[in-house]
């Protein structure tokens, strides 16, 4: 009977798309609100670029590191030999130092690049974009706190480290958040009305392109009109209809008020929850996403109760997720009225996950997608979602060399 508590209605998604939509235009008109809404100062060019990047991507469990190069085509190149991946849950051990991170961040770029070239850095945390591109980390999240960053530029110090190592001088660095890496790499489909960066991993965020003009923030200090990518931060959003279980899970955590939509969402948190929903049970430590779908794939060896509460958080993280793209379509589709098509560039290890005796998270987050957009009056806006292998890798070699 548990899981009868995570069940929202198509009334309910509604009010959460309305209130994730009211949230973000108060975050476009002020700093500092639950919705950050930061614009990225990098106008992605689509052609006419090309060349090799040394791209890096630091997320919320891995690190990777590889050179890609554009061609004049559009095409992107990943070196087969040369990416690397490894798994960096180190830098949330309590003490880690930005020393530390940096080199480790060293150690997997060693072999893979043997000329100068700019970094495409995508660095999945809120950060505030510079003007030269580089960006200040404003506040850790997804169980990281490494104290001595924050304020601090992220890009020019770790190229700078690099750089003192003497082995390839890197020629500048572009951070932009895996969101909208996400959204860059979608540009590489050309023909939509709208595009959409979002990722559902570890941790879960969105970004899209929005006219700078309703930027209201940067009125006064940006003038050069056109769209700019917004990283939205909606892992912050505090969504109407959380429960006491999601209350339970953000007092346990390190970082209790924050992420309050993440933490009924994302990969790292679904496991708490349903930890949270049976305090007595005992689960296997740590209890993530991944062993959470694997309960929904194999239940045999759980109790009714537990995979039936299990499939009942996962259902909702991806109401949630659709009841959130339907805000923001809907703020879209009021900046630029008439909008049909809409290109959804999609990450995240959850998000492409399944439940081999139900329905494909994807698929779910489609279908209540179309429902609640039909509840708001678009239903005939169209969303494809595009899964493309190494999206926040090529968003960011476009990122370093636009
Ligand atoms: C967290 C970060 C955000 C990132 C998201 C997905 O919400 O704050 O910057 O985009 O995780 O990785």
């Amino acid at each position: 009977m548990k899981e009868k508590l995570f069940e929202l209605t198509a009334e309910q998604l509604k009010e959460i798309a309305v209130a994730l939509q009211e949230k973000v235009n108060i975050g476009l008109e002020k700093d500092g609100e639950e919705l950050a809404c930061i614009p990225t100062y990098i106008c992605p060019k689509t052609d006419g670029i090309a060349g090799k990047a040394l791209v890096l991507d630091l997320g919320g469990t891995n690190y990777r590191a590889a050179v890609i190069e554009l061609g004049k085509d559009g095409k992107a190149d990943l070196h087969p030999d040369n990416g690397w991946k490894k798994d960096l849950c180190i830098m949330k051990t309590p003490g880690f130092t930005q020393e530390q991170l940096f080199k480790e961040q060293a150690d997997l770029i060693d072999e893979i690049c043997d000329e100068p070239m700019p970094i495409g850095y995508c660095f999945s945390y809120p950060a505030a974009s510079q003007p030269d591109g580089d960006a200040k980390l404003i506040r850790w999240t997804k169980g990281v706190d490494i104290k001595e960053m924050v304020g601090q530029p992220v890009g020019t110090p770790l190229m700078n480290y690099l750089n003192s190592l003497n082995r390839i001088h890197y020629t500048g660095v572009k951070v932009i958040n895996d969101t909208v890496a996400s959204l860059f790499a979608g540009l590489t489909h050309p023909g939509y009305d709208a595009y959409i960066g979002l990722i559902v991993g570890t941790g879960t965020n969105m970004a899209a392109f929005i006219p700078a003009e309703k930027i209201g923030k940067i009125a006064g200090t940006y003038t050069a009109g056109g769209l700019l990518p917004v990283n939205f931060e909606s892992g912050n959003f505090v969504p109407p209809y959380l429960t006491p279980v999601d209350d339970e899970v953000d007092h346990r955590s390190i970082n209790a008020g924050n992420q309050r939509f993440e933490k009924a969402v994302s990969g790292m948190y679904l496991g708490e929850i349903l930890k949270a929903t049976f305090p007595e049970a005992k689960f296997e430590e740590p209890f993530d996403a991944r062993k959470l779908t694997g309960m929904l794939s194999y239940p045999d060896v759980y109790k009714t109760e537990y995979v039936d509460a299990a499939r009942a958080i996962y259902k909702r993280s991806a109401q949630l997720v659709a009841a959130s793209l339907a805000g923001l379509i809907n703020l879209l589709a009021t900046q630029k009225p008439g909008i049909k098509t809409v290109c959804l560039t999609a990450e995240g290890s959850l998000f492409w996950s399944e439940d081999k005796n139900g329905k494909k998270y994807h698929e779910m987050v489609l279908e209540y997608l179309h429902n609640t957009l039909t509840d708001l009056g678009h239903s005939q806006i169209k969303v494809d979602i595009t899964q493309m292998d190494n999206a926040n890798l090529i968003g960011s070699a476009i990122a370093a060399l636009s």
